[in-house]
């Protein structure tokens, strides 16, 4: 069901460099972001009143714009900074945050050459409350009738929000059956992620997980990699048929949003979410929360 719509919540949104109140916060309709797509995002989570890699998050911004050939008119330091206003203004700790950025209304068609790039950066409470033992249980997906398209085809390393239009297709479709999500196979019939997450597999006591190169090598994969070797656990990045399915044991997703999510059915493939999706689960909540200053103190 549906809660609040998101346009009637109450707080404060940063729309290009004014804070501003909520219900306030506009766009006109003819917004070239709105009819060709030019806009690119993140979403990133705070957790105890600190933005978890915000940095890289502000980064890839920067860069997915850059892709879309724009250039955001607020410096990485000026964006990073308003995120934790947005924090403050909105008394939030456990939030998420929604920074976007698209192109106005000068130009209406293909060509956007002068048209002024806007940013606004959202935040609202979403705590992270799911226990481990919650968490265990898994999530089934579905598989997606889309797939991940050629690199040759579509700028996939950009957070692009014209890239979501299959994810929402593929998601719709999953819900209707009944599923959570769907897993997509990639422009070749391989493994690739879910419709906003990364996916990982167990086998033998390792991970193995799709080579990034058609779709986002998020912040989280990355976090889980480095956590999983941190513990001696092979990480091996490879290409992944569907059928492989069959042998792995465990299968979790990884996502800023999805945190670490254990699986327990992929279309016809059945897993067990055991120790290793524990253990990441675990390994990840620890990794985002704040480093508390009295430990660094003490350190
Ligand atoms: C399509 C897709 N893949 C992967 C991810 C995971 O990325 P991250 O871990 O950086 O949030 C996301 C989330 O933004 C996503 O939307």
């Amino acid at each position: 069901m549906a809660g609040i719509p998101f346009d009637q919540l109450e707080g404060s949104i940063w729309l290009d460099g004014k804070i501003i109140p909520w219900s306030e916060a506009k766009v006109h309709v003819l917004t070239h972001g709105l009819h060709y797509g030019s806009s690119v995002f993140e979403g990133q989570r705070a957790y105890g009143g600190e933005i978890f890699k915000l940095e890289e998050h502000t980064k890839r911004l920067h860069a997915s714009a850059e892709v879309l050939n724009f250039t955001i008119p607020w410096s990485e330091e000026q964006i990073n900074d308003a995120c934790k206003q947005m924090l403050v203004e909105n008394k939030l700790t456990d939030a998420y945050l929604r920074p976007v950025a698209w192109r106005g209304s000068e130009m209406m068609g293909i060509s956007a050459q002068s048209n002024t790039i806007h940013l606004a950066i959202a935040a609202w409470e979403w705590p992270s409350y799911f226990s481990p033992e919650e968490r265990l249980k898994g999530i089934r997906l579905d598989l997606a009738e889309y797939r991940r398209p050629d690199p040759a085809t579509a700028p996939f390393k950009s957070k692009a929000a014209g890239l979501y239009m299959i994810c929402t297709i593929s998601k719709h479709a999953a819900e209707a059956k009944g599923y959570s999500d769907a897993l997509m196979l990639d422009w070749q019939g391989r493994v690739a992620e879910a419709t906003g997450a990364n996916v990982f597999f167990v086998k033998d006591g390792a991970l193995h997980t799709p080579i990034a190169d058609c779709f986002l090598d998020g912040l989280t994969r990355r976090t889980v990699i480095a956590l999983a070797r941190a513990r001696g656990i092979d990480v091996i990045e490879r290409r992944i048929l569907p059928e492989e399915m069959e042998s792995f044991e465990e299968c979790f997703l990884t996502g800023s949003a999805a945190e670490v999510t254990p699986v327990s059915e992929i279309g016809p493939y059945r897993f067990t979410p055991g120790e290793i999706s524990k253990l990441m689960i675990e390994d990840y909540m620890t990794a985002v929360q704040p480093v508390k200053q009295e430990l660094l103190v003490a350190s």
